[in-house]
Parts: C-alpha cells; sequence; structure tokens
C-alpha cells in the first residue's frame, strides 16, 4: 500500500505540474485577474471555494427570555483556496473564522451560500455522497490535548481514519501507514502503543497531523493549530506544515491570531470583520499595502493573553459591535477614524478589487491608499 506520499505526489502534479503551488513563491500569486502572459505557468485550479455562504445561529438574547435573535456568524463570504496554497484568515475573536472554517467542511450546514469543492456544490450532497469528499478534507484544531481520544492509543487515533476509509488491504499495510504517517511528521513509530496524555503538547499537535494526513486530503483548515503551543514549539509545527505541503501539494485555510505567522505561511491572506471579509490579497498586498482601516488597526494592535481561550488574543481599540445587532452601513463604522458620515453609517460597502487587474480587494468606502 502507498504510503500517502505517493497519492500528495500525484495531486501535486495534476495540480501544477511542479509539485508546489504556484503561489508558494509569494509573487507569483499576485492577482485573481491578473491575465496570463505567453510563457506563463498555467495556475493551479481553485480547490475550495465559498460562494456568498452565510451562517445564522438563534439565540436567546435573555436567561427568561422566549423570543429568538439570530446571531449572524458568517454573513455572506466569497473565498477560493487554490490547490496547493494557503490562504490565510485572521480577525479578532469571535468574527466568525472558526464558523466559516466549519462551513467550508459541511462540518455544519450553511444558512445560504454554496460551498464548491473541485468545481461541485457539496452543500446539497447527501452524507453518503458526502462520504468520499470527507476524506480529501480534514481539519487541525487548536486543542491537541481534548480533539485526541485520550483512551486510544496512537495507532488507534491515525489508523481510525485509515479504516474508515478502507484504505489498507491488511493490517499489515495499516501498520505500515501508521509508521509512514509517524516518520512524516516527526515521530518515531515506537510511540505507537502510547496514549496522548503519555505526550508533550507539540507532539500531540504532530499526532494530530498524522491522523489529518492519514486519509490524503487535498485540503487542510488548521483552526489556531499553534495558539495553545509553547512559542519554542509554535516555529516547530509551522515549519513542518510548510514541508508537508511542498511534499503533498496539500492546501490549507490557515486560521490563527498571530499575524507573524500567517505572514509567513501563507500566499494569499483574507481578513474577517463581523462576519464578513474586509480585505483580501496577495500576503504582501494585505501586509505591505494594506487598504482597510481595521486591517491597520489589527496589524498594529499587540496580542494580550487570554487565560479563557489559553491563547494570544488581539485587542483592537473600541468594543467589537454584537453579531447579533451589527450596526447599520460598514461595521466597522463605530471605530474607525475614517468614517465618512452619511456614508460609511448607512451603506454596506461591498468587497471589490481596489486597482483592476491586482486581485487585492477591499470593502471599504474610504480606504487607505497612500
Ligand atoms: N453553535 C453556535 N451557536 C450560537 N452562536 C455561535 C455558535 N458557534 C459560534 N457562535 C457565535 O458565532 C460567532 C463567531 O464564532 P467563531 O467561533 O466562528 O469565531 P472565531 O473568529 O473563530 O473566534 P475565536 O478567534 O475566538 O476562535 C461568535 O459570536 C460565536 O459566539
Ligand atoms: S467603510 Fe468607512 S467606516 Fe468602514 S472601514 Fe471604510 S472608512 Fe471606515
Ligand atoms: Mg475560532
Amino acid at each position: 500500500m502507498a504510503e500517502p506520499s505517493a497519492k500528495g505526489e500525484s495531486e501535486k502534479s495534476r495540480a501544477s505540474g511542479s509539485g508546489k503551488a504556484e503561489g508558494s513563491t509569494k509573487t507569483k500569486l499576485e492577482s485573481d485577474a491578473a491575465i496570463p502572459l505567453p510563457g506563463d505557468k498555467p495556475r493551479p485550479r481553485t480547490l475550495v471555494a465559498t460562494e456568498r455562504v452565510g451562517k445564522y445561529f438563534p439565540v436567546r438574547t435573555g436567561f427568561f427570555s422566549r423570543s429568538e435573535k439570530l446571531l449572524r456568524a458568517v454573513d455572506g463570504v466569497s473565498l477560493r483556496v487554490r490547490r496547493g496554497e494557503t490562504l490565510g484568515l485572521v480577525g479578532e475573536s469571535g468574527c466568525g473564522k472558526s464558523t466559516l472554517g466549519r462551513l467550508v467542511l459541511r462540518l455544519i450546514e450553511p444558512t445560504f451560500g454554496r460551498v464548491v469543492y473541485d468545481g461541485k456544490d457539496i452543500v446539497p450532497l447527501s452524507a453518503a455522497d458526502l462520504r468520499p469528499l470527507r476524506r480529501k478534507m480534514q481539519i487541525i484544531f487548536q486543542d491537541p490535548y481534548s480533539s485526541l481520544n485520550p483512551r486510544m492509543t496512537v495507532r488507534e487515533i491515525v489508523g481510525e481514519a485509515i479504516q474508515i476509509h478502507a484504505l489498507a488491504a491488511t493490517k499489515k499495510d495499516e501498520e505500515a501507514m501508521v509508521e509512514g504517517l509517524l516518520r512524516k511528521v516527526g515521530l518515531r513509530p515506537d510511540v505507537m502503543g502510547r496514549y496522548p496524555h503519555e505526550f508533550s503538547g507539540g507532539q500531540r499537535q504532530r499526532i494530530g497531523i498524522a491522523r489529518a494526513l492519514a486519509v490524503q486530503p487535498e485540503f487542510i483548515v488548521c483552526d489556531e493549530p499553534i495558539s495553545a503551543l509553547d512559542v519554542s514549539i509554535q516555529a516547530q509545527i509551522v515549519n513542518l506544515l510548510m514541508d508537508l505541503q511542498d511534499e503533498l501539494g496539500v492546501a490549507f485555510l490557515f486560521i490563527s491570531h498571530d499575524l507573524r505567522v500567517v505572514r509567513h505561511i501563507s500566499q494569499r491572506v483574507a481578513v474577517m470583520y463581523l462576519g464578513r471579509l474586509v480585505e483580501q490579497g496577495t500576503t504582501e498586498q494585505v501586509y505591505g499595502a494594506s487598504l482597510h482601516p481595521y486591517t491597520r488597526a489589527l496589524l498594529g494592535a499587540v496580542p494580550v493573553p487570554d487565560p479563557e481561550k489559553k491563547r494570544l488574543r488581539i485587542v483592537v481599540e473600541g468594543d467589537a459591535p454584537s453579531p447579533i445587532d451589527p450596526p447599520a452601513g460598514c461595521a466597522f463604522h463605530p471605530r474607525c477614524a475614517r468614517a465618512l458620515k452619511g456614508t460609511c453609517d448607512k451603506e454596506l460597502p461591498p468587497l471589490a478589487e481596489h486597482t483592476q487587474g491586482t486581485g487585492h480587494k477591499v470593502a471599504c468606502w474610504n480606504p487607505h491608499t497612500e
């Protein structure tokens, strides 16, 4: 039975003909809309896309209240991730990043909109029809402590998905696959018989990554995968993910509070505010020439510890409004120094390309231009 890398290699060459996605050299992913020139390498195809997808949660507003209101966790987001690339997703706590990540994987049902995987709308698919796709889309969670079953050995944790998807012909093949996966994530195969509590945080996250890779995925949502780890370990896990992407051609939606890490790992970045995308572009565009006042505020904010979530949290000046009752117009206007009275508080700015042909999009009536 082939190791995951074998499939990954073939996916990779199908994707771009050159291994890693074209976007891995950051300048090559400059534009969504750029016109190809003779001699340009073909762009990697879009693997995952959402089209105006939304998730509203019905919530009770008070303890004794009988009436329900809708919490707009994700409100009409369109994004796409190409084969083999990393799209970073950033924004303050509660802005809808994890909900969007789960929508993309159809772990939760959208209230409206489409989720397209490799050209196919997966929202109407039945559980049975979704099953073969489930294998191709995986998730790595923030907390390697709670996301691994404490009563299962490493062999069982990593082998479970191989069994579910019948990827090994014999028990021996399965054992060999688990062994190969552990090596791939930097663990010695002799740890197979051990339980999660016997490992450090970084090692547990490696086990979580091996489990995700076991089914030879094409796309992984990494939801704050390093936030719970010691700083010294974080770089190792990020480098491991980057190496795996090089080797297997897997695409990542990388959700993180750590803007430095997102800059390091992503070819493109999307900035989310109160359920919507407010800026999107290459990493160079978003970090080097940010257009949206919120992006600038995020980049200038100093992260502070969040004991509840056991990680750092970005704190932007001014209170974040409630997604149950978002402000009219641009939802950022109560906190924005550039707000235009009569426009920003009334009209919702669409996410649109700022300068034609650059692919750098912003949702703002008065963006920074300098
Ligand atoms: N099952 C649910 N029912 C009701 N509200 C929910 C549910 N899941 C999420 N929410 C709400 O949706 C909003 C977005 O939550 P989400 O977890 O997606 O944010 P996030 O950006 O991932 O935040 P964090 O950075 O803290 O992880 C929040 O207001 C949250 O309270
Ligand atoms: S639309 Fe107006 S309020 Fe919103 S970010 Fe832009 S300038 Fe600020
Ligand atoms: Mg989250």
